[in-house]
């Protein structure tokens, strides 16, 4: 690919748009709002893994952290995110917020949906970000086939792709070109109440139905299937006896806001290792030795 163009604002923009990808917005399939607060800075960094490691997988392709001394080195690259959202975003709101606060290692620099009208489509225009509409359907002609999408998230150089509130199944094209880099979250503890058709209240409403107690989010790995990825992280809440599926939703997501800003920034961090039978844990920030 040539060389970026850049798309800047007076508040720091600085993401790199390279000639395809602005095609891609001459053609009104991607927009870029004249302002934002995104900042883009990128330092290096490298990872070693203590040689008597009992997980020794890095999370991310680029296994690009330091962990010589138990100590995380704070020139670890910043990650690219691309943000997948087809309703209000409040999710996408709160990675947003982590990473101009310093709490998330990353930028958003992509906003994709498959709803431009949507809440968080909205929010991503207002505050500078690309907004990509995927898939092209009737309701939305403008979106972007996978080939398209794969090659503006490519041009975007993004690293982490993080569903949140996203409804379509993720082709597997796409999975396939981030591995152990798709994240999603899911507002029970899977693998209950997961899968084709449990969305939104859905699964709310499942959950007291079945007399569960006990409710919460979960955040995952992608595979190719709604909700079947290998779990990441879980917050628990109470059901209680008299609750409507609209409170519950509200306590759960509460929980979500934090729980996947944490695991974003342990993946932001490089602090996801790979257990022998597959499972991704979390490594402490404050204690090298400990996971979740
Ligand atoms: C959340 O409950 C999330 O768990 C699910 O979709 C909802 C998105 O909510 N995957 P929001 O758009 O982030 O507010």
């Amino acid at each position: 690919m040539g060389a970026a163009a850049v798309a800047s604002s007076g508040t720091g923009l600085r993401c790199a748009l390279n000639p395809a990808l602005n095609q891609h917005k001459k053609g009104a399939r991607l927009s870029l709002a004249a302002k934002s607060q995104q900042r883009c800075a990128v330092t290096c960094g490298r990872l070693l893994l203590r040689p008597n490691a009992r997980v020794c997988t890095a999370a991310s392709a680029s296994a690009s952290t330091v962990m010589d001394s138990g100590a995380w080195d704070s020139g670890v690259r910043r990650k690219r995110l691309a943000v997948f959202v087809s309703g209000g975003g409040s999710n996408f709101r709160s990675i947003h917020e982590a990473a101009l606060g310093g709490k998330v290692n990353g930028d958003v620099v992509a906003l994709v949906t498959d709803k431009p009208g949507c809440g968080g489509a909205e929010y991503a225009r207002c505050n500078g970000m690309p907004v990509v509409v995927f898939p092209k359907s009737k309701s939305a002609p403008e979106g972007v086939s996978t080939d398209e999408l794969l090659n503006v998230l490519r041009d975007l150089k993004v690293d982490f792709v993080l569903l949140a509130g996203y409804l379509k199944l993720i082709p597997g094209e796409l999975v396939k070109a981030f591995p152990r880099s798709m994240l999603n979250i899911h507002p029970s503890l899977l693998p209950a109440f997961g899968g084709k058709g449990y969305y939104g209240l859905k699964v709310h409403k499942a959950v007291i139905a079945s007399g569960a107690r006990y409710s919460g989010p979960t955040v995952h790995f992608v595979d190719e299937q709604f909700d079947t990825g290998k779990t990441l992280a879980q917050r628990v809440v109470p059901v209680l006896a008299n609750d409507t599926p609209e409170q519950l939703a509200a306590r759960v997501l509460h929980e979500e806001h934090q729980v996947y800003v944490e695991a974003v920034a342990a993946l932001c961090e490089d602090r996801i290792v790979w257990r022998d039978d597959g499972v991704p844990l979390i490594r402490s920030q404050t204690n090298p030795n400990a996971y979740t």
